[in-house]
């Protein structure tokens, strides 16, 4: 597949080449971090670009700035137009990225940020293949604990709080591992820096809970309502680390990553070193509802042509 890059971005309301879509030195979200994104997948079937989840996404777009009182100024339908059309607009027929985002343009030095600090919204979009290697991979525990809702709220997907995300990965790559796996404040397991995570366990799906700093992740809700329709058990608790060892598969679920088998934690070989049969079974499905293939799924997908 031919790689693209996309002419057009849209900025603040109208469709711009993408080159020409800048901000000044003084933006407040450079400085502080005050920016709130999105991530989403277009998947190309050979017939259509379809979006996954258009409209969840959007809603915790809006969600996300509530929390720190950052206005979008666009309503949620004008965001998905906004989308659908720039995807039309770069004559995109091909799997791609789309990323939306809001931040805090010029407002000096000023941390009083209120609905009326000036914002604004940007969509872009890029050619993107897996994010990693669909076999599985090679995961370590992070000695970085992942940010806590009594200081960064971890449910808002604010630009600020991928710092820890990045501390995370560093130590990773630097260990040799292919992500890492961070704990919360408590030592139970909490999520992966840009995915959540899932242990199969005596036959049962087990993942964190928000309150364990983990984000209400899209692909999570999706492979929550995927696997409990084919018949599985799914507990939302706390998972201490050392369950960890003890899981029969382990997987990450996101936008970006997909569902990704972990093949090993720290070195410990997860069940028998290979993608598990119940992960390659979700992954299954998940890949056929994202590519349009699934009727019963359906209305997560909204078709761009
Ligand atoms: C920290 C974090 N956790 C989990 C996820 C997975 O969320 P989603 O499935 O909505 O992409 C993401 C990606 O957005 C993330 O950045």
């Amino acid at each position: 597949m031919k790689s693209f890059s996309a002419k057009f971005a849209w900025f603040d309301g109208k469709f711009v080449r993408s080159e020409e879509a800048k901000v000044p030195v003084m933006t407040h979200a450079i400085h502080y971090g005050t920016s709130v994104f999105e991530g989403l997948r277009g998947y190309w079937n050979s017939k259509n670009l379809n979006i996954f989840r258009l409209d969840d996404h959007i809603k915790r777009f809006r969600n996300s700035g509530k929390i720190y009182s950052i206005t979008l100024k666009f309503t949620n339908k004008e965001i998905s137009n906004a989308i659908i059309w720039l995807c039309k607009k770069n004559n995109v027929r091909q799997s791609c990225y789309i990323r939306p985002f809001y931040f805090v343009g010029e407002y000096g030095i000023n941390l009083n940020v209120t609905e009326k600090a000036p914002t604004h919204t940007a969509i872009v979009m890029f050619d993107f293949g897996d994010l990693f290697n669909k076999n599985g991979i090679k995961a370590g525990v992070s000695s970085w604990r992942r940010i806590q809702d009594i200081s960064t709220p971890s449910l808002a997907k604010m630009g600020g709080n991928y710092l820890n995300s990045i501390l995370a990965t560093q130590e990773a790559k630097r260990n040799g591992y292919d992500e890492s796996i961070l704990l919360d404040h408590l030592g139970n397991v909490s999520e992966a820096p840009g995915e959540n995570i899932f242990i199969l366990r005596n036959e049962n799906i087990v993942t964190p809970p928000s309150s364990s700093s983990a984000l209400e992740g899209i692909t999570r809700e999706s492979v929550i309502e995927i696997v409990q329709n084919e018949g599985y058990k799914v507990i939302e608790r706390e998972i201490p680390r050392t369950e960890l060892y003890l899981a029969d598969e382990v997987f990450l679920t996101g936008t970006a990553a997909e569902i990704t088998p972990v093949i090993s934690i720290d070195g410990k070989k997860v069940g028998n070193g290979r993608a598990g049969k119940v992960t390659k079974q979700i992954s299954s499905i998940y890949s056929n509802i994202t590519m349009g293939k699934n009727k019963k799924y359906a209305h997560w997908i909204t078709a761009v042509y």
